[in-house]
């Protein structure tokens, strides 16, 4: 009986033909959600317990019930589980081999519950540890980051707007920006996992339950601050999806912009930055080419990312209250997005390990564009009670005259500034210096050199 039972769906009962192949195959999920195997058992475990405290099942059979699925656990593990598309999803396949293990006493698991609820307390459970993990990787990178950035804090190099020479810049400070970057991603994760942190376990399909289930017993058990609070709405919600998609989107996008500088600063145009042999690959053709295809590859998988927040979006927009099998795919969706983001995070932990700047080159070019325009004007505005409207004007007559003579701001003599703003003596000579440029923005989080030293220790303490 066992054996023919355990061949059969469990609604063999009511439905009479068995699923139509096609479906069969492409409408089932075990080959994606058996990545919850861990969090099924898990909640089963804590939901048969439950229902043992609450008198709704016998002490045998939530032993018999556990032990059965701690013998599933470990037959995943090892590899020796068969999973079986016939019965759709994890849930159901575990369910079906307790059957095998346990016999029929496995029908008391399913009591107080649905798929439903079910399978997000799982999703939720695999959240917060992907968030975890994508929380160590962050963290990786930003250290990444605090070292390459404390050795080039006296690094100069353009600022730039528009991609126009714009102020000199410490090259430690232009790489500082991208761990306040990350660091609100890491925040982002963070606070998706208080929204996230109630327990779905005991809505059931839709209503709830008329057992007398305790689900602040399974809240606690599970780790969850508080039971949900309307079962419809439990079944229905997956914005805790949206959030960690759209998470992911943006920390996409943060790593998207710096692959994207990276591939500028380490073309032949600009060559400000060398990337090693490691990261590097070449040409079919162009025998001499050495590619950034790790760079365009994070860069690319972003379109990915963006891609899978707005396929769940667009599966939820207009959908009914409550479950349907449209949201089956928001596994797939997630799974994907996980696993493209820590790649991508450990790529550029890769590229951010394996290249070095090209220091004169980056002053070189500092030094071209009359990047110290804005320097003067603040020195006019500081030393000869200009209004900076005014100083600005005069700079600008400057940068005009440099350029008709043909040089740049520091090749001008004392006597040619003075042309255009008699009043100049020698002292605003030392303006056009890029360091001085530099090192004059000790505004709070500008990019003197002090100031990056005492970010990057501070970042360093909190890590
Ligand atoms: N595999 C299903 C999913 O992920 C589980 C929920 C099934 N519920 C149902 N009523 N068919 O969406």
């Amino acid at each position: 009986m066992a054996k023919n039972k355990n061949n059969r769906t469990i609604w063999n009962t009511r439905i009479k033909k068995t699923t139509s192949n096609i479906f069969q195959k492409v409408g089932n999920s075990i080959n994606i959600d058996k990545r919850l195997f861990k969090e099924d058992i898990l909640a089963s475990i804590v939901h048969v317990e439950m229902l043992f405290k609450q008198k709704i099942i016998t002490f045998q059979i939530k032993n018999k019930i556990i032990y059965g699925l701690k013998k599933i656990e470990k037959e995943i593990k090892r590899n020796k589980f068969n999973f079986d598309e016939k019965y759709e999803d994890i849930h159901m396949n575990i369910e079906k081999r307790l059957f095998q293990i346990i016999g029929d006493e496995a029908g008391y698991i399913h009591t107080a519950r649905s798929r439903n609820d079910q399978v997000i307390t799982d999703f939720k459970l695999w959240i917060k540890s992907a968030s975890k993990e994508t929380d160590d990787n962050l963290n990786k990178i930003i250290k990444t980051i605090l070292k390459i950035s404390e050795k080039n804090i006296e690094t100069i190099m353009p600022g730039f707007t528009h991609l126009k020479n714009a102020q000199p810049v410490s090259f430690g400070h232009y790489l500082m920006a991208y761990v306040e970057m990350f660091k609100r991603d890491k925040k982002r994760f963070t606070v998706n996992l208080t929204n996230l942190n109630e327990n779905p376990l005991g809505v059931s399909a839709l209503t709830g339950t008329s057992f007398n289930i305790d689900r602040n017993y399974t809240t606690k058990k599970l780790g969850f601050e508080n039971p949900t609070n309307n079962s419809i709405d439990t079944v229905s919600d997956r914005d805790f999806v949206l959030d960690y998609l759209y998470s992911c989107s943006v920390c996409s996008m943060h790593i998207s912009r710096i692959a994207e500088e990276f591939i500028i600063w380490c073309s032949d145009g600009f060559g400000l930055i060398h990337l090693s042999d490691r990261i590097v690959t070449g040409s079919s053709i162009m025998p001499q080419k050495k590619n950034p295809d790790p760079l365009e590859f994070l860069r690319g998988k972003t379109g990915k990312t963006y891609g899978n927040l707005f396929s769940m979006l667009t599966i939820l927009k207009g959908l009914p209250l409550s479950y349907f099998k449209d949201l089956q795919d928001d596994k797939e969706i997630i799974f994907t997005t996980h696993d493209t983001i820590i790649n991508s995070i450990k790529i550029l932990n890769e590229v951010l390990n394996n290249f070095v700047p090209n220091k004169s080159k980056m002053l070189e070019l500092a030094d071209f564009g009359y990047i110290t325009a804005t320097d003067l004007a603040d020195y006019l505005v500081k030393n000869h009670s200009m209004s900076f409207r005014n100083a600005y004007e005069k700079t600008a007559a400057v940068v005009n005259f440099a350029e008709k003579k043909r040089k740049k701001l520091n090749d001008l003599s004392l006597e040619e500034l003075k042309t255009i703003i008699p009043k100049l003596n020698k002292d605003v000579l030392k303006v056009f210096d890029l360091k001085n440029s530099v090192n004059s923005k000790k505004s709070y989080g500008g990019t003197s050199f002090d100031n990056i030293k005492k970010m990057i220790m501070k970042y360093k303490k909190e890590l």
